[in-house]
């Protein structure tokens, strides 16, 4: 059967903040699937900060998403129909997908998602690569002891909330920077930050220094700038920077300048590194158990702000950019 597949296109690439005319909502008809093949039924989408960089063209990725072609990212869909052997009809599954009704996948990097064990949804968000990159970052790069003292940026989004909580439950003293009361207050009530900065209306050094009166061991950065360069005069002696996110500077025509911090990580002796999600790959496994386990006890919990219609995905994904989300935003495309 024929079903129309309706698909959003990058039309423009973005100068500055991107705009909805960036993109093009188009009505094609569903593709035939062949041998190996499985068609999707998109039931929700992911966007994500990084994205951006993919719209911006080949000076600011690797794989830049192709003019006038369908954009693609993190998707949970439904399998419709199946000529694969693997994959049967009626599951769920997880990978890239188009930001599109419908995709057909050979099921190069699909993994099923068992809807028993959580909201399908949270396979984009705590189960997924949001939660992988705060198990990993976090834990292989930060090493938290506990006692120590952790500070997030952007704590309120997918990874801010997610690495929080496990800081948490290594024994951390957690202290997040969040641009709304309403996200502090989440942050605090729901779960269990010791304290929370508003970077929009408070100045972040001198309230990190009252948050932080042990200094600051660990800073899990997802948002670069003037919050994190605040950060950076607090770390300890061993002190270590995971560079996870620079959202702050995705939207930037021009590269900005800020104090040189350099010293700061000399007189420390602090690590600063940067990470890919991508490059604990064999180890995902490994990251995947322990956050079902920590969601199985409660001692992990997520949350998710959902746009409905695919239509909307380009305003989900620039409302990134204004904090429009608390926890993970997600695009649902249809009904399970
Ligand atoms: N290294 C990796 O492999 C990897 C993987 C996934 C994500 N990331 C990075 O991790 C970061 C978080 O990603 P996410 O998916 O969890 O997104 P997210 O935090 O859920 O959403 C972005 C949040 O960033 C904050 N923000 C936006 N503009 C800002 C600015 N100019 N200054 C300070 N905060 C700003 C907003 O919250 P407020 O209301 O608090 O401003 C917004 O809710 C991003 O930088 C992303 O690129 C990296």
């Amino acid at each position: 059967v024929t079903k129309l597949n309706r698909q959003i296109l990058l039309a423009k690439r973005p100068l500055g903040l991107p705009e909805i005319s960036d993109f093009q909502l188009v009505e094609a008809p569903s593709f035939d699937i062949h041998d190996g093949e499985v068609l999707i039924q998109t039931i929700a989408l992911s966007v994500d900060p990084y994205m951006r960089w993919r719209m911006g063209g080949p000076e600011m990725h690797s794989e830049p998403f192709e003019l006038n072609n369908v954009i693609s990212g993190g998707g949970i869909g439904k399998i419709i129909e199946s000529k694969n052997p693997n994959i049967p009809t009626d599951c769920f599954v997880t990978g890239q997908l188009g930001w599109a009704d419908y995709n057909v996948s050979d099921g190069t990097g699909l993994r099923m998602v068992d809807p028993k064990n959580a909201p399908i949804e949270s396979a984009l968000s705590v189960l997924g690569m949001t939660g992988l990159t705060a198990y990993f970052g976090l834990l292989d790069i930060g090493k938290p002891m506990p006692g120590e003292t952790v500070v997030v940026s952007g704590a309120a989004g997918a990874v801010g909330t997610v690495v929080g909580q496990i800081a948490k439950i290594k024994g951390c003293r957690v202290v997040g920077i969040a641009g709304s009361e309403h996200k502090a207050q989440y942050l605090k009530e729901k779960l269990g930050f010791d304290a929370v900065i508003n970077y929009k209306s408070e100045g972040v050094y001198e309230s990190l220094k009252k948050a932080c009166p042990d200094g600051i061991d660990i800073y899990f950065d997802n948002v670069g700038g003037e919050v994190s360069d605040a950060v950076m005069y607090l770390i300890n002696t061993y002190a270590r920077i995971i560079m996870c996110g620079q959202i702050s500077e995705y939207n930037q025509k021009t590269p900005s300048m800020g104090p040189r911090l350099q010293k700061y990580l000399i007189y420390n002796q602090a690590l600063m590194q940067g990470f890919r999600i991508r490059q604990y790959s064999d180890r995902f496994n490994e990251g995947f158990e322990q956050l079902g386990q920590w969601v199985r006890d409660g001692k992990l919990t997520y949350r998710h702000s959902i746009v409905d219609g695919l239509e909307n995905a380009p305003k989900a994904f620039i409302g990134l950019f204004s904090g429009q989300n608390l926890g993970k935003q997600i695009v649902k495309v249809s009904e399970e």
